[in-house]
């Protein structure tokens, strides 16, 4: 393990820890897991559907999500296709269980309304076919240029509660140097027409560090996002990836930059009335909240889609990951063509034993505004978290974290350094995967 020192020595955006393990310790499952027998001996009653949608405008230069832009007409319909196909599959493999009920769902991408009405509409057909109850929360993503009525009407009209728009910034020139050609009148429109269709949320997700990004322009973008009073929103440091055209350029903000961005955002959301929950969200005061969009307690995670993970408490499942054009491509084509068969194992993921659980558990708990919740982790593991990981000791003695009898919570300092924290309570395993994986 590198030491805590080692670690803040270094960039302090190092990544996003939205998940544990990272998809790239993923590997092949051999043999394949059936996913009845494996779904059978899970906690049911609170799961969380997932829906992936592969597809995009265009593929912006700091983005490694799982995506091809602008996919031939054909394509999307086949896909939408094999989603409703995989869905029954799926369905039926959590039968053989017996009752089980979703607590959440989310659609998510990629840009879900990049799909039309029509094919939305299939999507929320499939989402009610699962047993997803309407009623439950849900959020949908949309972007600037597909954020359209009609679409809009049928997510809405569908039972998404939350609506996530990717803005990214109000000043055109920064969206243009990093492959988004997204103009600022585009993005007012899409902000009115989802406040027109009415959802309960509405999460905006802005970046800083962007190339030609200033203080004054920073500004510029928050003033422009409080006038919708978003209930919730997303400050991102620029992370430069490997195989994006940002990581191809080899392009990236210094550190010191993107920390003074951080702080200027911080402070107007905090003066606006919003509530910092992690590194990266805010909501605001008073509105009610899904919660965090990932918490520990998501282990029972249904995927549906190419790119979609699976969790069980044991076993994180997925198709394969690319980000380079001709990747994702062929594992879409790969994906839309299998037999039902093979849409009814886990043949690539990654086993979590028993400390890989306990790391999981600790590292989204922490990362987020409340904390470990030192009786709960007790609760499920039978064991302390001190014991089970002394090195949370340095934590306290660096200011970066404090523990009372109930919770270990990052301080202030501690959220500002959420993504050094992350990585380093990796274990050896699941850093020396993530070394050895190729992305293509
Ligand atoms: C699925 S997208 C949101 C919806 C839609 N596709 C769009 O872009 O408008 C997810 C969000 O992740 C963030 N994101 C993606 N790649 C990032 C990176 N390299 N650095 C920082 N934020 C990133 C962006 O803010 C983006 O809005
Ligand atoms: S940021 Fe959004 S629109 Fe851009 S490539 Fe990524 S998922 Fe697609």
């Amino acid at each position: 393990m590198t030491s805590l020192a080692t670690a803040l020595a270094g960039t302090r955006y190092q990544s996003y820890v939205y998940a544990y393990p990272h998809k790239t310790a993923y590997r092949r499952l051999t043999p394949a897991v059936p996913l009845g027998p494996l779904w059978a001996g899970e906690r049911r009653d609170a799961l969380f559907l997932y829906i992936h949608v592969p597809f995009c405008e265009q593929r912006c230069g700091f983005c490694n999500l799982f995506t091809r832009p602008v996919p031939p007409e054909q394509l999307v319909d086949a896909y939408v296709a094999t989603l409703a196909r995989q869905a029954g599959v799926v369905r039926r493999a959590l039968d053989e269980g017996g009752a089980f009920a979703f607590a959440r769902a989310a659609i998510g991408g990629g840009t879900p309304t990049y799909l039309d009405a029509r094919q939305l509409a299939r999507v929320f057909e499939l989402v009610a076919a699962m047993g997803a109850a309407r009623g439950v929360p849900m959020s949908v993503e949309t972007s600037p240029e597909t954020a359209l009525p009609d679409r809009l009407a049928v997510v809405v009209g569908g039972g998404a509660d939350r609506i996530s728009i990717g803005v990214q910034s109000f000043v055109d020139d920064e969206c243009r140097a990093v492959n988004r050609p997204q103009r600022a009148a585009e993005v007012h429109r899409a902000l009115r027409a989802i406040r027109d269709a009415g959802p309960a949320t509405l999460n905006v997700d802005l970046m800083y560090g962007l190339p030609g990004q200033t203080a004054a322009s920073w500004q510029t973008t928050l003033l422009s996002v409080l006038e919708y009073r978003p209930e919730e929103l997303y400050l991102y440091p620029l992370y430069v990836r490997p195989l994006t055209t940002l990581g191809k350029k080899a392009s990236s903000t210094a550190d010191r930059v993107q920390i003074a961005l951080y702080e200027q955002g911080r402070a107007m959301l905090l003066a606006a009335g919003y509530h910092q929950v992690s590194l990266r969200m805010f909501r605001r005061g008073g509105a009610a909240g899904t919660g965090p969009v990932y918490c520990c307690q998501d282990d029972g995670m249904i995927g549906i889609g190419c790119g979609a993970r699976s969790y069980t408490r044991g076993l994180h499942y997925s198709s394969e990951w690319a980000v380079g054009a001709r990747g994702v491509r062929d594992i879409i084509d790969r994906w839309i063509e299998r037999t039902d068969d093979e849409l009814a194992v886990a043949d690539y993921g990654f086993v979590l034993d028993a400390d890989e659980q306990r790391r999981r558990w600790l590292i989204l708990s922490l990362l987020s505004d409340a904390g470990l919740d030192l009786a709960a982790y007790r609760a499920r593991f039978g064991s302390d978290s001190g014991d089970d990981f002394p090195v949370l000791a340095e934590l306290a003695s660096r200011d970066l974290a404090t523990c009372d009898e109930h919770t270990l919570a990052l301080t202030e300092l501690g959220l500002a350094h959420a993504d050094v924290i992350g990585p380093w309570l990796y274990s050896d395993t699941v850093r020396a995967r993530m070394a050895e994986f190729e992305l293509t």
